[in-house]
């Protein structure tokens, strides 16, 4: 009831002509609410911000909103229910971050709006591509992508959701969370699920680990876990080292993955 009063208040009077740029809210993939940029200023505090960007890799100032009110102003309390474990932030260019809601609380984030150094935005990757209309940041030197804080440019819409639901072909359903196999998902989850798919689900850039054939039957896991911990020292690619993956972490992944194999129908 109370997104629905919110949702009025931000619709805008004489029209119902989406605002641009806009964010758009959904709760496990249906749109919950269309906020105009115009609006979000209109109802959150801004603020500049000046810290080292390690995607640029200089110090850049920004104009933003801390991400936890915006969260609040687009989901209200319910992104606080326990119902929901994550948050998948999707890109214009169908780019997926997906993050636990545990990480999103912590102090640091901001979507920022503006670069302040540049009259538009400063290019940004290697694609050369403008981070706008808004772009996710993260002040402090450890909240970076491999720690599993998500860095999302051009980002487009911020959907809430139940991880195993939303992701289904990605859960390994029937096991205890204490588990090799439970935990190795949830390190695929966190650092690797935003490149790489099972089943056909999750990112695009790397290789489907699990579909038509799953990496555990045409590689053996001493080579797995190698080529995981440091893809660098094998080939010029897009994967990052995994250096500080410990021995049973990089067996949890395998273990993940031989249950996935298993399961796969
Ligand atoms: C930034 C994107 C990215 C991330 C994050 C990433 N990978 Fe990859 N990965 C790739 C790409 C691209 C390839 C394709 C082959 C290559 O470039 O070497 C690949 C290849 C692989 C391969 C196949 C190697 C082969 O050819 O036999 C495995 C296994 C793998 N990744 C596992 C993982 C795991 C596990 C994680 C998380 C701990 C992870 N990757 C994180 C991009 C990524």
């Amino acid at each position: 009831m109370v997104s629905l009063l919110i949702f009025n208040i931000l619709q805008d009077k004489d029209s119902n002509i989406t605002q641009y740029p806009s964010l758009k809210f959904l709760i496990s993939g249906v749109i919950v609410k269309d906020v105009g940029l115009k609006d979000l200023e209109g109802n959150i505090e801004t603020h500049k911000i000046k810290f080292y960007d390690p995607i640029y890799e200089k110090e850049k100032k920004y104009r933003g909103f801390e991400l936890r009110d915006v969260l609040q102003l687009g989901f209200g309390d319910e992104w606080k229910n326990s119902d929901y474990t994550d948050i998948a932030f999707e890109a214009l260019d169908g780019y997926v971050a997906v993050s636990s809601i545990s990480k999103l609380k912590e102090p640091g984030g901001y979507i920022v709006f503006s670069d302040l150094d540049f009259e538009q935005w400063e290019p940004i990757s290697i694609k050369e591509v403008s981070p706008g209309p808004f772009y996710l940041v993260w002040t402090g030197k450890d909240k970076t992508t491999k720690n599993e804080y998500p860095w999302p440019w051009q980002l487009s819409s911020i959907n809430l959701i139940k991880f195993e639901d939303q992701y289904s072909p990605v859960f390994p359903s029937g096991v205890s969370q204490n588990s090799s196999v439970y935990k190795g998902y949830e390190i695929f989850k966190g650092r690797c699920v935003r490149c790489h798919s099972m089943n056909g689900e999750g990112g695009k850039v790397g290789p489907d680990l699990n579909a038509p054939q799953s990496i555990v039957t045409y590689r053996n896991a001493y080579m797995i876990k190698e080529f995981i911990k440091h893809p660098s020292q094998y080939r010029y690619t897009q994967m990052p080292d995994h250096l500080d993956l410990s021995d049973q972490a990089l067996d949890n992944i395998i273990a993940y993955f031989n249950y996935m194999n298993d399961i796969r129908d």
